[in-house]
């Protein structure tokens, strides 16, 4: 949430921050605003889109060779110019931009009013900006450091002083915040995307750590002002891979990208030994043979990629596994212990919610595995082991071929801890691995033949609400489907498991309601396959228009239904796979069909940094 950029080098800092903040308007996009720093400071920032700060600043451009800008995703103050970011100091020396929350700044405030300070905004962040007027003394790092101490919460810092020129400094707690390392000029970001196009040499800042970039370096301290060790590392994708190459939406880009997303998410994973390579691994095989349970904890698409991990989980490994919503895991007081395996699933590696699940877990002694999209992330750092998916940037604010990759590491994790476990034989694994190989393939076929799916949505643009249905594994497809129209649609939109549907929902099904139902295979668990039959037969009878995903061949479903959809064969626990992708497709088809912006959803942020 929020996207923070900062430049100190020899190009005009208005351009590379205005073309950062592009790259990280997925981050929040109700505020944007720069500040520039020659000889004095200007600052310029505007409601709306970042569209809106750019015309402003084309018709006048500010010049100087150090500045920053933020993009705003907002959580106290409404998205006006007045509670815009930069936020500055009365006397307009200091200017600062932040990502989180500051939960003790209405004490601050008042202290600050108490002392003559008049405060101009209704964010938590304009605080920051008097605190560093009232501490700086010449060194605006030393004055961070100070101010920090003081503020409890998430946040990333990023400030100007008009008296400290060709300095930027930035601090980070809880919030994200990556350094760029480029040849005579540093940057500061939320996300690398905003400063690849510069550099792809990153640095990674832990927790409670002040950052200072001048154009000859960066200098990192923790809060006392001690030193502190960093990590470097080079961030394996460029700036082709965050553009649009071609596609009006990223999110279709993305869409399309997910066959090779899966294929590099399982390519080079099993060493000779057919033991799963994890990124990093602070766990031994023999803390892994004695887990009794697990846990799957995530947010929002995540979470639906843990439900599904949660049936293979448990087919392959025969450990206990619940699935829970970050939001809700450490509240409740889960029973952890040393013999507890907590999976954490999160694209961004940034999300406070899971964030905190991860630090609840650990300090009950459970082990931590993290399934991440983000490399130097803070939920991977601070997991006992990390399996990456190579999904590359996802820009689109709607998880797309991130959640295919998330299943797929789950799939693999799932059939380490089989081995491992000695829960199934090599040559069941092996036959396994070689289907999971053979789907990168299925999910292109499933895109060529997705036209349809898009007719459709184009048809029912109109509709009030839509119902998704599922049985087994297509009961967390059927969620994901609803949520994917929720956010990008704007629609009314319920995913439920299909046997639950007469004890109640069954009621909002109406004359021409569309119901979408992921139909299990009939060569899984028979059993299944035809109670989902007689399924469709009864949302029938009370006058659903039948919306019917099924596998090539299953002509069971046919007589019912008003549509089919075909997908092609995949065993039961792996088609999630495929049967998802026509559900993103008819999301994102039939959200552009009602005008709607389908990468930036009204209201939502892509990385959700607050709790
Ligand atoms: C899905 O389309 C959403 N963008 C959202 O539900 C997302 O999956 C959730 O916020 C979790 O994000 P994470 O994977 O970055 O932790």
């Amino acid at each position: 949430m929020c996207g923070i950029v900062g430049y100190v080098g020899d190009q005009e800092a208005l351009g590379v921050v205005m073309d950062g903040l592009r790259r990280l308007e997925y981050r929040g996009y109700d505020s944007a605003g720069v500040a520039i720093l020659d000889g004095g400071l200007t600052v310029e920032r505007r409601a709306g889109k970042l569209a809106n700060l750019d015309k402003e600043v084309t018709a006048h451009p500010l010049t100087g060779t150090t500045g920053m800008g933020h993009t705003r995703w907002a959580t106290h103050g409404a998205p006006t110019d007045r509670n815009a970011h930069p936020q500055t100091s009365c006397d307009g020396a200091v200017a600062v931009v932040h990502n989180g929350i500051i939960e003790n700044f209405a004490r601050l405030a008042a202290d600050l009013e108490d002392r003559g300070h008049e405060l101009a905004s209704d964010t938590d962040t304009e605080v920051v900006a008097h605190l560093l007027e009232e501490q700086f003394t010449g060194d605006l790092a030393e004055a961070m450091r100070t101010v920090c101490r003081q503020l409890d919460g998430a946040f990333t810092l990023v400030a100007l002083h008009r008296d400290a020129p060709g300095v930027v400094v930035g601090a980070r707690r809880n919030s994200p915040l990556v350094v760029g390392a480029g040849d005579g000029e540093y940057f500061l970001a939320s996300d690398v995307a905003a400063f690849i196009a510069h550099t792809r040499d990153a640095v990674e800042l832990g927790q409670d750590q002040v950052v200072e970039l001048r154009r000859d370096g960066y200098t990192v301290t923790d809060f006392a002002g001690g030193p502190v060790d960093v990590k470097a590392y080079h961030v394996d994708w460029d700036a082709s891979a965050a553009e649009k190459s071609g596609y009006p939406y990223f999110m279709l880009k993305e869409i399309a990208e997910q066959p090779v997303a899966v294929a590099s998410t399982l390519l080079g994973r099993f060493a000779d030994n057919g033991n799963l390579m994890l990124d990093e691994l602070r766990l031994d095989e023999d803390e892994l043979r004695a887990v009794d349970k697990v846990f799957i904890v995530a947010c929002g698409t995540a979470y639906h990629a843990g439900l599904i991990a949660k049936y293979a989980i448990e087919h392959w490994t025969r450990l206990p596994c619940e699935v829970e919503m970050a939001s809700e895991f450490r509240y409740r007081d889960p029973v952890l212990d040393r013999a507890t395996l907590v999976v954490v699933i999160s694209q961004s590696g940034e999300t406070m919610d899971t964030l905190m699940a991860v630090r609840h877990a650990r300090e009950q002694a459970a082990r931590v595995v993290a399934i991440c999209n983000t490399n130097g992330s803070t939920i991977p750092r601070e997991s006992d082991a990390v399996l990456y998916t190579r999904a590359g940037p996802e820009v689109g604010v709607a998880a797309t071929k991130t959640f295919l990759t998330q299943i797929t590491a789950t799939y693999l994790l799932a059939l380490y801890l089989a081995q491992v476990r000695g829960t199934m034989y090599g040559d069941e694994i092996t036959d396994i691995v070689e289907q999971l190989q053979g789907a990168p393939a299925l999910i292109q076929a499933t895109l060529a033949t997705v036209e349809p799916v898009r007719a459709l949505a184009r048809e029912l643009a109109g509709a009030p609400a839509v119902l998704f249905l599922g049985r087994h594994v297509g009961y967390p497809v059927a969620l994901e489907g609803a949520l994917k129209l929720k956010e990008l649609a704007y629609m009314h939109a319920e995913g439920f498991p299909a046997g639950e549907l007469k004890h109640g929902p069954i009621a909002l099904v109406e004359d021409g309601l569309p119901v979408v139902v992921v139909v299990p295979s009939p060569r899984g668990r028979n059993v299944l396959h035809g109670k989902m039959v007689s399924n469709i037969q009864e949302i029938r009878a009370r006058g659903a228009r039948t919306i019917v995903i099924a596998e090539d061949g299953d002509n069971d479903v046919t007589p019912y239904a008003d549509s089919v959809i075909r997908v092609p064969q995949l065993p039961t626990l792996l088609a999630p796979l495929v049967t998802t992708v026509p559900l993103q497709v008819f999301a994102c088809e039939l959200a552009l069909a009602k005008g709607h912006d389908v990468d930036q959803p009204r209201n939502l942020a892509k990385s959700v940094t607050v709790e």
